[in-house]
């Protein structure tokens, strides 16, 4: 069996043990505090991880994009929920067919603006649509922002011809920025919160709240008042779930690049031949783009499109020629960048994944 000292670069490796590790501790949790698992796709984009989720216990999963839930359709997904504000009635084809193929199908309603939009594209595809209204808990994107406005918009959809409440769901995105000891407290905010919003409109409606920074925190808090988490990046992880927020330990992050140091031009300086065309131009609050994954002093400290600056006082050992890998910043761009993926496991290649989902933003 062939090993990655062969393999051209930059190639993103994912470590397949620490990956079913990671989807059966998320899953663990959330059935110890009888909470569903709906993951959202958009980090891994990949079937192959779609499955493993499905397989260890997932209830259904989460896309960004029509395009995204059309490509995991081969995952054998029942239950899928679109979390975007869809506005374009010339998408109705595709809802539909989406919502004939499976069993259960929910799309976002983030506003009485939008679902007056939505409810155009509802009657174009001829299916009244399941929906799940966005509520703001933070991060000041989509959702209603007050109890007032959540309550006229239920009003609204229970009038609609096109359109049924099933629930509610937040993307609290805003606990990136905060510390740990912080998360616990924030937690129990966005509860009270999303619950006030739901026990005033109905109170046998699921409430979905729960990205990779929170959901295990709200699995545990939950006391049966939270019915799904829908994280994203949790069975990969990054520098923002490792350093920045401190979720996962690093040696339990099971994607890396790797990459090949293409020359030294001075002192304190290696470049590489990964740049933004793969790590993307995301970086850590204290601009990082990625830290070698060894625990070496290495860090990517600039990127161009095909080179990473690299410093740290592990440099001057570095030789042109070696190859190294670097935990990213945040992952899902990391992933949206390539066509595929190496699955490595015990010092092996053991596989080869399509990103399938790459690039289907639309
Ligand atoms: C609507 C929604 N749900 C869930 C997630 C998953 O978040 P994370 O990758 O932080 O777990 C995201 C991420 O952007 C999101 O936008």
């Amino acid at each position: 069996m062939a090993t990655t000292a062969t393999l051209a670069t930059p190639a993103v490796l994912v470590d397949r043990a620490r990956l079913e590790a990671n989807i059966a501790d998320m899953q663990r949790v959330c059935d110890a505090h009888g909470v569903e698992l709906r993951p959202h796709i958009k980090t891994h984009k990949m079937v192959e991880v779609a499955r493993r989720q499905l397989a260890a216990g997932a209830r259904g999963l989460t896309c960004a994009k029509l395009g995204e839930a059309e490509a995991m359709l081969p995952s054998g997904v029942r239950s899928l929920f679109v979390a975007h504000s869809l506005a374009d009635p010339g998408q109705a084809p595709r809802v539909a067919a989406l919502a004939d193929r499976l069993d259960d199908f929910r799309v976002a309603v983030t506003s009485e603006a939008h679902a007056i939009v939505l409810a155009t594209v509802a009657a174009a595809a001829g299916r009244k649509l399941a929906v799940m209204m966005a509520v703001d808990t933070g991060l000041g994107r989509e959702g209603v922002r007050e109890l007032a406005a959540a309550q006229r918009l239920a009003v609204w959809l229970g009038r609609s011809r096109h359109l049924a409440l099933r629930g509610f769901y937040t993307h609290e995105g805003n606990f990136y920025g905060l510390p740990r000891e912080q998360q616990l407290t924030h937690v129990s905010e966005l509860l009270d919160r999303l619950c006030a919003v739901r026990d005033a409109i109905d109170r046998t409606l699921p409430v979905w709240p729960g990205c990779s920074v929170s959901a295990k925190l709200i699995a545990a808090a939950s006391a049966g008042r939270v019915q799904a988490v829908r994280p994203g990046a949790y069975m990969f992880g990054d520098l923002s779930l490792s350093e920045v927020t401190g979720v996962m330990p690093s040696a339990t992050v099971a994607v890396h690049v790797l990459a090949t140091v293409v020359d030294k031009p001075e002192p304190g300086l290696a470049l590489i031949d990964a740049g933004s065309k793969t790590f993307s131009s995301d970086r850590t609050a204290d601009n990082i783009h990625a830290r070698a994954a060894d625990g070496r002093d290495l860090a990517v400290v600039r990127v161009n499109e095909e080179h990473g600056y690299v410093r740290g006082a592990a440099v001057e050992a570095l030789r042109v020629g070696e190859r190294l890998a670097f935990t990213p910043a945040h992952i899902c761009p990391v992933i949206n960048l390539t066509d595929e993926v190496t699955v490595t496991g015990g010092g092996q290649i053991v596989d080869t994944w399509r990103v399938e989902a790459r690039g289907k933003n639309r």
